[in-house]
């Protein structure tokens, strides 16, 4: 009988590529940009076929890809929006040194501008200090890891945390005065607990802007406060987890982003990376009640490594009804 052929590098090689070259060389590159229409009830026709960009979770760091970020800017300039919206996490766990300064600056201020303006809320990795979930499953005070590839390994054989508490320091972390002036150079309006009604063409749109949920500010009352209930309106959210929160507040949308698809979307692992009160809202577009919620699987990652869940665009288009 003759002895099957052994490939043992050809097989070593193609395990490498399927485990490490793919989710961490080719995927995070991989931008998708996808295109949905939403139809929305009593849109005024000023509002008919307006089109909104949203891009998040860019965590920012000296080595992300300059190519890869000339891309995104080329595919919004592409969709030419009448809004752009960011939905939290500008940068990695609170790292803003010199060299994610220049780049995050020069990324903000050259990319696409919304028609009718571009706005921003802050994610977790936003804030003076980073606010992730620890092993106890409560929100809490985290110091920065030197080694994210460590801690995604660990998270991967670990069980899956679902959050249930917040510790008490959450509450104490200020905002990240650097990150807020960097932002104030920029054509981006933060909206923090915040609203702004734009006018477009005699009708007006209302976009909600909230604070980060993992570190206790989400504020939906003062979010909501300037809300002009003559028109309708969109809602920034960084983390789905709020969505339960804000049934009884206005807004047709609710645009949202930090689970990055789970970045490692294979079945028994993607819960682990999740980490999330409703790992339900893991990504694209789900009703939640009388809302649509769509969960934007970002642009970056803190650990560069995906596994079928690509970065991605979101081009959202409003239509009647
Ligand atoms: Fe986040």
């Amino acid at each position: 009988m003759n002895k099957p052929i052994a490939h043992p590098w050809w097989d070593a090689f193609c395990v490498a590529s399927i485990v490490g070259i793919w989710p961490r060389y080719c995927e995070p590159r991989m931008l998708t940009t996808n295109y949905v229409t939403l139809k929305i009830k009593d849109l005024p026709s000023a509002l008919q076929g307006l089109k909104i960009l949203q891009f998040s979770d860019l965590h920012l760091n000296p080595s992300q890809s300059d190519k890869f970020l000339e891309k995104v800017k080329r595919k919004a300039e592409k969709f030419a929006p009448d809004i752009a919206v960011f939905t939290g996490d500008f940068i990695c766990q609170s790292k803003l040194d010199p060299a994610t300064a220049n780049k995050l600056l020069h990324f903000l201020t050259t990319f696409p501008r919304g028609r009718y303006g571009s706005f921003a809320i802050l994610g977790n990795h936003d804030y003076a200090e980073f606010v992730s979930v620890n092993s106890s499953e409560e929100y809490s005070v985290t110091p920065p890891t030197a080694t994210p590839f460590m801690k995604g390994l660990k998270r991967a054989f670990s069980r899956t945390l679902t959050p249930k508490a917040m510790q008490r320091t959450v509450h104490d972390v200020p905002l990240h005065q650097e990150l807020l002036a960097l932002l104030s150079q920029t054509p981006f309006r933060l909206l923090h607990n915040a609203c702004a009604t734009v006018p477009i063409q005699g009708s007006a749109l209302n976009i909600a802007g909230l604070g980060e949920y993992m570190l206790g500010r989400f504020d939906p009352e003062n979010a909501f406060k300037l809300w002009d209930y003559n028109y309708p309106g969109i809602v920034l959210a960084h983390n789905p987890d709020c969505v339960p929160h804000l049934t009884n507040f206005p807004g047709a949308v609710i645009l949202a982003g930090h689970t990055h698809g789970a970045q490692i979307n294979v079945p028994l692992v993607r819960k682990r990376f999740l980490c999330m009160e409703n790992p339900q809202y893991k990504q694209g577009m789900i009703h939640v009640s009388d809302k649509w919620l769509y969960v934007n699987r970002g642009l970056g990652a803190l650990m560069p490594f995906r596994w079928f869940a690509p970065p991605e665009l979101l081009c959202l288009t409003l239509v009647p009804a």
